[in-house]
């Protein structure tokens, strides 16, 4: 069995700003396999990597357009801020990220931009050479649906540039993740590309044997929670195994150092959470720290 791949979760947030050159530099550079971008649309339909569409947690966007506030419904919710899909990419361009969770390092804030998709692929070449290994990417559609309702669709800006640099078909280190099923069927109807089913805390019964069944149909993947595999009992759910039977691979998300975040069975440990699930054999694990990711990995 291949060693678990430790995939830099939206870079190296523990350390950096989300979603910033810097930060997947610094991912690669502790040690991780994979970068992670999560990928949103600008206005002239560009793809940038963000967490969310709403920009003011992770930027300085309401300092810097204090006029573009807007209210809308996104997948079903009302949000409220500056949304990237109203700003072109040369407003984007003048955004500074900023550090979004609590507690962690902010003097970074304000001294890196907001990378394109295509400014990320480009610099594999870059941290391939620097970690003198294969370094792969994970990249997510965010709120896909959404996006192709204002027209401004990811999925084909992001198969025109993973082709661009070379990281399209037959590569086994590029993965594609969803939590929506339709953006991946169609995918799988287009491309070889493998595909990573997210699924929420929320959706344990898609982890069934049935609910498998269904994503085996399209993903070559599953990416869980970590607490639908081991629960906070700290009991084995039997996911994995299922997860297996079905002829999938797993990525589990997201491991964090901070206790807040930690199950109440390892202890207070991160490094204990991670051992036992590269115990259960999991196939990739998201981290925020990919340093304590590393480390712990037998
Ligand atoms: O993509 C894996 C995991 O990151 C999904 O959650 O919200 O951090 O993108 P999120
Ligand atoms: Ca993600």
């Amino acid at each position: 069995m291949q060693r678990t791949l430790v995939i830099g979760h939206r870079g190296a947030p523990g350390h950096l700003p989300d979603h910033t050159l810097d930060g997947y530099r610094l991912a690669v550079r502790l040690g991780a396999d994979v970068i992670e971008p999560d990928l949103v649309s600008t206005r002239d339909g560009v793809l940038v990597a963000r967490h969310e569409n709403e920009l003011s947690a992770s930027t300085d966007a309401a300092v810097r357009f204090p006029g573009r506030r807007a209210e809308k419904q996104v997948d079903g919710k009302v949000v409220a801020g500056w949304f990237v899909e109203d700003l072109t990419l040369a407003e984007v361009r003048t955004l500074r990220a900023r550090q979004p969770m609590e507690g962690r390092p902010t003097q970074y804030d304000g001294t890196l931009g907001v990378p394109t998709f295509d400014e990320i692929l480009a610099i594999l070449p870059e941290l391939e050479r620097m970690a003198g290994r294969p370094i792969g990417i994970e990249p997510e559609t965010k709120h896909p649906s959404y996006f192709r309702s204002i027209g401004l669709p990811i999925e084909p800006a992001m198969v025109a540039s993973l082709r661009a640099h070379g990281r399209g078909e037959g590569r086994a280190d590029v993965f594609v993740q969803s939590f929506e099923e339709d953006n991946l069927r169609m995918l799988r109807a287009t491309t070889p590309l493998r595909l990573v089913q997210l699924v929420d805390t929320t959706e344990g019964e898609r982890l069934s044997e049935a609910g498998l069944r269904r994503i085996a149909e399209y993903a070559h993947a599953v990416g869980a929670p970590k607490r639908l595999l081991i629960g906070d009992d700290g009991v084995d759910t039997g996911a994995v195994a299922r997860i297996r039977a079905a002829g999938l691979a797993v990525h589990v998300w997201t491991f964090r150092n901070e206790p807040r975040y930690l199950p109440p069975w390892c202890g207070g440990d991160p490094a204990a959470e991670l051992r036992r699930f590269y115990a259960l054999g999991v196939d990739g694990v998201f981290s925020d720290f990919p340093d304590t990711a590393v480390a712990a990995r037998p």
